[in-house]
């Protein structure tokens, strides 16, 4: 398993670190076979598998329930559980108790976005001993108040916001900070200024690390596509010719076929007839 250490020390030796998003057994087994430093089971699952709206209507029991699918399949990759909005942000009591479900269920690490009371939840998660992934610039759970889903820090004073929010995530003590949808200059600047790893998604090239949503990066998620994300595959209409054909196939009997099927010994068929 990467450790905490690990993902820290690729910094220093400026070894780019890779972080995707999975939320089930198969998808898990793929990005761990293909060496993926971090994956994030995130709350991403609200929109592109369980077709909700907002990251807000998924909840603690959701979450551990793909958490553990996840786990299952992992046997290098650091797994990291995304806390759900209301279990630290409607419930900053609840948060350690909470964070400590994810890190039982067998992830490494928890991942909290910024908001008003972030340090000082983010701080008694880290002093009970969990690791913490911060995440600052435009935080789904709370979009709304940024004005949308739209990029952040467009200008120099709210550039320096987010950069002293990531500082301050260090501060309290998170081994890493994901910084999302914020000019690429800004990226620079935070990342320069910190110690702990950068892993941005829109946020240009000159973070430590990157991540995606593997939906997205798979083409598996059409309602809509960020202009930040690349499509690696095109996934959707490869799976659309596949049904398509197995409903040809179906309703005109050419499946199941002899080499997919089971025969009975003739005696036996025999015996059956008597
Ligand atoms: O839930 C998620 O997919 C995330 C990434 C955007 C980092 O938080």
């Amino acid at each position: 398993m990467k450790t905490i250490e690990q993902i820290i020390a690729q910094k220093s030796q400026k070894e780019r670190i890779t972080m995707l998003t999975a939320y089930d057994y198969p998808i898990a087994s793929f990005l761990d076979e293909a060496g993926i430093d971090i994956i994030l089971v995130g709350d991403s699952l609200a929109n592109v598998v369980l077709g909700l709206e907002s990251t807000t209507e998924v909840g603690m029991k959701e979450m551990l329930h793909h958490t553990r699918a996840v786990v299952r399949a992992v046997k290098n990759a650091m797994v990291v559980g995304d806390m759900p909005f209301d279990s630290y942000q409607l419930n900053p009591r609840a948060a350690v108790d909470n964070a400590r479900q994810f890190i039982e269920e067998g992830c490494q690490a928890v991942k909290l976005e910024w908001f008003e009371d972030c340090p000082k939840v983010a701080s008694a998660i880290v002093k009970a001993g969990i690791a913490v992934m911060g995440h600052v610039g435009l935080t789904p759970q709370t979009a709304q108040k940024q004005g949308g889903m739209k990029v952040q820090g467009k200008d120099a004073a709210s550039a320096k916001i987010i950069t002293s929010q990531a500082k301050l995530m260090q501060d309290v003590g998170c081994f890493s900070v994901v910084l999302e949808c914020i000019p690429q200059e800004v990226a620079q600047v935070i990342t320069r200024q910190l110690k702990i790893p950068t892993i941005g998604i829109g946020a240009g090239p000159h973070c430590d690390g990157q991540v995606l949503v593997i939906h997205d990066l798979l083409g598996l998620f059409s309602r809509y596509q960020p202009k930040f994300s690349k499509k690696y595959a095109d996934l959707g209409p490869q799976i659309l010719q596949a049904v398509r054909q197995y409903k040809m196939e179906v309703t005109s009997g050419q499946f199941p076929d002899d080499a997919h099927s089971f025969h009975l010994p003739q005696d036996e068929i025999k015996k059956l007839m008597a």
